[in-house]
C-alpha cells in the first residue's frame, strides 16, 4: 500500500476534526454575541449555514461529535421524570417589600445599618441594585468549566434536574469562557422570555391552530420544566445570571458587583441594566426611574432587588430562615389581577366609534383601583370570549387604559351571557351602524349625538366648510359646555349678547362671530354636504355627490343603489352616506339648518341630460313608501326626467303610491305604464321597471 494512500484518509479526518472545531468555536462565539453581549455580529442565514454545516460534518464523522458541541442543543429523548438534584447551597427565596413607594429603600436602609452597627454620622452603604426579572429560577453548576448540571430551584434544598432542557437554551453557554476554570462554580439565575419573542412565539402558535400562550412567565417556566427536551428546544428562552451558588477553585470578588463583572468575563449573560447604589437615596432612584422605563424594557420585571455590596458584610449579615437579610425585593404594583365581569356596557367617543367597555367588580391593579377596562371592538370580544359573569384578568400597564387579558374560562359560571352590540347608541339612541370595512361600529347620530357634539360642531364651522370665522375649539368648548349649543343648527340662533356673556369674549368679537355666522349661511351645497361629517365623505367626495345629485333633497333620497352611480363612490361610501340619511335625527338636525336660513344654489346635475331619465315625463301621485314628493320629485330631475302635475299622453311613467286618486284613473284610461316606488327606483338605477 502506497504511504500516499494511507495518509489521505488520516489528513482528511484531521481536517474534518479541525473545520468542526473551527465550527464550534464560531458558533459559541456569535452565542456569546448575541445572548450576552446583545450585538449578533452575524444573520440569522450565515448563523444557520455555520450550524447546518458542523450538523452534517458530525453526521460524517461522528467521532466527532463532543457532548458540549453547540448541536447537542436540541434536545434528544423525553424522560420520564425529572431526577431530585440536592442543592450543595441552598437556593434562598428573598424577602419581598411590597410598600410600592420609595420608603421601601429608605426601611431597608435603615434595616442594614442598624444591623451592621453603623453610627449615625457613617457613610452610606453600597449597594447593587439590579432588575427582578420574571420568570424562573435555575442554578447552573460548571464543574471544570463544564456546565454539569441545571436544577430548578424546588423547595430551595432539593430542586429538578432540567440539564438537558437548559442545554438547549443557547443564552447558556455549554463551558465557560476562560482558560482557567474553576473546579466547581454554580450559578444562579433567571430563565425568561424576551416580550417580543413570546408575541412571536403566539403568532406562531395561533396560525398552527393551538391554544396561545399566557404570558411570558409562564411560558418560560413551562418550558424548562417541559419533559421533552425537543419541546423546551422549541421555546426562544433567555439568562441572565445574578448570584453564586458552590463555588470551589476559585478567588472570589470582595463585592458583588465584583461577582458579576466576573460571571459575565466568564461568558454568561448579565443584564447590563444595574448599578451600585449609595444609601436609601440612590436605591429609591433607581426604583423610580426603572419604574418609568419599565414598560420600555423587551421583558417583564415585578420588581427591582437591592443587594448588600460588600461580600463580607453579607456573611455578617447572614439568613433569617430561608431568606438572606442582605438583599430585599421591591415590588412593583401588579399589572395583572383578576376580577369578574359584572356588565359590557359601551362608550361613544368623538368620531361615533363604539368601544365594548367591560364593567368590573372594583380591582386594585397597576397601582390604582380598577372599575372599567377596553375591550376596543366587538370582534375582540368574540375573539377573547368575555361573557358577562366571568373572571377576566385584567392588565393596567404604566398610563394605559386598563384592558381585559384573558378569560378564566374554568370559572365561567352556567349563567355568564355573551355580548350583544346594541343597535342603539347609548347617548342619542341613534342607530348603531358597523360598515363593510371597519373594525368599529359607530352611531349614525353624527349631527345629534352629545358624544359627539364638540367633534361635529368643529368640523362643521371648519374653513373648509361653512367656515365660520372665530368658532374654533376654545368657543365650541364653551358653547357646548354652557349649553348653548346642542346641534349645529343651534348656532344659527345665538345672539351676541349670549356670546358677549362667555368668559374671555369681548361685545366686539361677539359680534364679530355672530356676523360671520350670519355670513355662514351662503353657501354651497358641497361645502354643506361636507359640513356634516359624514363618515368617509371627505371635500372632494361631498362636491362630487353635490355636482352628481344637483340637490339635497336628492341626495338624500338616493339609496345605496343610485348613490353608486356617483363618480367613485363605492359601497362603503355609500352605506356610509345611506346610513346617515336615513338616521331621523339627522335628518331633523338638516331641517333645522334650513329653517335657520341657510341656503346654496342648487345646480342642475351634472349628468342630468344624460341620465336614465333623460327625455322622459314622470307623474307622481299618492304616498310612497319611502319617499316624499319632494325626494322623489327631485330624485326624478337629477335623473334628467321631468316631474310633472298632470298626466297627458306625453307621460312617460305614473309612479303610483297608496291612496293614489285622479291621477291614477287618467293613467289607465290612457294606457299610460303605472310603477310603484320600486320601479322609480329601477328606473333611476337605469334598469326596466
Ligand atoms: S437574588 C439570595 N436577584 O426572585 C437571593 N433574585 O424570591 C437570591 N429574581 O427566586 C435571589 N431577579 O428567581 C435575585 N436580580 C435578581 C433576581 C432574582 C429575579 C427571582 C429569583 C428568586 C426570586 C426571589
Amino acid at each position: 500500500m502506497a504511504a500516499g494512500a494511507a495518509s489521505e484518509p488520516v489528513t482528511a479526518a484531521a481536517e474534518a476534526a479541525r473545520r468542526a472545531k473551527a465550527l464550534r468555536e464560531a458558533i459559541r462565539a456569535h452565542d456569546h454575541a448575541y445572548y450576552v453581549l446583545d450585538a449578533p455580529t452575524v444573520s440569522d442565514a450565515e448563523y444557520d449555514a455555520l450550524y447546518r454545516e458542523l450538523v452534517e460534518l458530525e453526521a460524517r464523522h461522528p467521532a466527532l461529535v463532543t457532548p458540549d458541541s453547540p448541536t447537542r442543543r436540541v434536545g434528544g429523548q423525553p424522560v420520564a421524570a425529572f431526577a431530585p438534584v440536592r442543592h450543595r447551597v441552598p437556593m434562598l427565596s428573598i424577602r419581598t417589600e411590597t410598600d410600592t413607594t420609595a420608603g421601601a429603600a429608605e426601611k431597608f436602609d435603615a434595616r442594614i445599618r442598624r444591623e451592621l452597627g453603623l453610627p449615625d454620622g457613617a457613610p452610606p452603604v453600597a449597594y447593587v441594585a439590579e432588575l427582578k426579572f420574571d420568570g424562573l429560577a435555575v442554578s447552573l453548576r460548571y464543574e471544570r468549566g463544564l456546565l454539569a448540571v441545571a436544577a430548578t430551584r424546588g423547595d430551595g434544598e432539593v430542586g429538578e434536574d432540567v440539564t438537558r432542557n437548559a442545554r438547549t437554551i443557547r443564552a447558556i453557554p455549554q463551558r465557560l469562557a476562560t482558560a482557567d476554570p474553576p473546579e466547581v462554580l454554580e450559578v444562579r439565575g433567571e430563565v425568561y422570555m424576551r416580550r417580543a419573542d413570546f408575541a412571536r412565539l403566539n403568532e406562531r402558535q395561533r396560525a398552527a391552530g393551538g391554544k396561545p400562550f399566557i404570558n411570558p412567565r409562564n411560558t418560560a417556566a413551562g418550558a424548562v420544566r417541559q419533559l421533552d427536551p425537543a419541546a423546551t428546544a422549541q421555546r426562544p428562552l433567555r439568562f441572565f445570571a445574578y448570584g453564586l451558588g458552590e463555588t470551589a477553585g476559585c478567588t472570589l470578588p470582595a463585592t458583588h458587583s465584583g461577582v458579576l463583572r466576573m460571571l459575565r468575563d466568564f461568558g454568561l449573560p448579565v443584564c447590563a441594566d444595574w448599578r451600585v447604589a449609595r444609601g436609601a437615596g440612590e436605591l429609591a432612584a433607581f426604583y423610580e426611574d426603572v419604574a418609568r422605563r419599565r414598560d420600555d424594557l423587551p421583558f417583564d420585571i415585578d420588581g427591582v432587588v437591592y443587594k448588600v455590596d460588600d461580600l463580607a458584610a453579607q456573611r455578617r449579615l447572614g439568613y433569617v430562615t430561608r431568606e438572606p437579610r442582605w438583599a430585599v425585593a421591591h415590588k412593583f404594583p401588579a399589572e395583572e389581577a383578576a376580577t369578574t365581569v359584572q356588565d359590557i356596557g359601551v362608550q361613544v367617543g368623538r368620531t361615533g366609534a363604539i368601544t365594548p367597555v367591560a364593567r368590573l367588580a372594583p380591582v386594585f391593579v397597576g397601582g390604582v383601583t380598577v372599575t372599567n377596562a377596553t375591550l376596543h371592538n366587538e370582534d375582540e370580544v368574540r375573539r377573547k370570549d368575555v361573557h358577562v359573569g366571568d373572571t377576566v384578568v385584567v392588565r393596567r400597564a404604566g398610563d394605559v387604559i386598563p384592558e381585559v387579558v384573558r378569560v378564566v374560562v374554568e370559572r365561567r359560571p352556567p349563567d355568564a351571557r355573551p355580548f350583544r352590540m346594541p343597535a342603539h347608541c347609548p347617548e342619542c339612541g341613534s342607530a348603531i351602524a358597523r360598515l363593510p370595512d371597519e373594525a368599529v361600529a359607530r352611531c349614525t347620530g353624527g349631527l345629534f349625538c352629545p358624544a359627539q357634539r364638540k367633534q361635529a360642531l368643529l368640523h362643521f364651522a371648519g374653513r373648509r366648510a361653512m367656515d365660520i370665522e372665530g368658532l374654533g375649539d376654545k368657543l365650541v368648548d364653551q358653547l357646548v359646555d354652557a349649553g348653548l349649543v346642542r346641534t349645529p343648527a343651534d348656532v344659527y340662533s345665538l345672539a351676541t349678547g349670549e356670546l358677549a356673556a362667555l368668559e374671555r369674549m369681548a361685545e366686539k368679537s361677539a359680534a364679530n362671530v355672530v356676523a360671520a355666522i350670519e355670513k355662514s349661511k351662503r353657501t354651497t351645497l358641497a361645502r354643506f354636504v361636507f359640513a356634516l361629517g359624514i363618515r368617509h365623505v371627505g371635500e372632494a367626495t361631498a362636491r362630487d355627490l353635490a355636482r352628481h345629485f344637483g340637490g339635497l333633497d336628492a341626495l338624500m333620497a338616493a339609496d345605496e343603489a343610485s348613490l353608486q352611480e356617483a363618480p367613485d363612490v363605492g359601497p362603503v361610501l355609500a352605506q356610509s352616506v345611506a346610513g346617515f340619511f336615513a338616521e331621523p335625527h339627522n335628518r331633523q338636525v338638516i331641517e333645522a339648518l334650513r329653517a335657520a336660513g341657510v341656503r346654496w344654489d342648487e345646480h342642475a346635475p351634472q349628468r342630468a341630460a344624460a341620465g336614465p331619465l333623460a327625455g322622459k315625463t314622470v307623474v307622481l301621485t299618492g304616498t310612497l313608501p319611502t319617499l316624499s314628493r319632494d325626494a322623489a320629485k327631485a330624485l326624478v330631475e337629477s335623473a334628467g326626467g321631468k316631474a310633472a302635475g298632470s298626466v297627458s299622453k306625453k307621460t312617460d311613467y305614473v309612479v303610483a303610491g297608496a291612496e293614489a286618486g285622479g291621477k291614477l284613473d287618467r293613467a289607465r284610461e290612457l294606457g299610460i305604464r303605472i310603477i310603484g316606488e320600486e320601479g322609480l327606483r329601477a328606473l333611476l338605477a337605469g334598469r326596466q321597471p
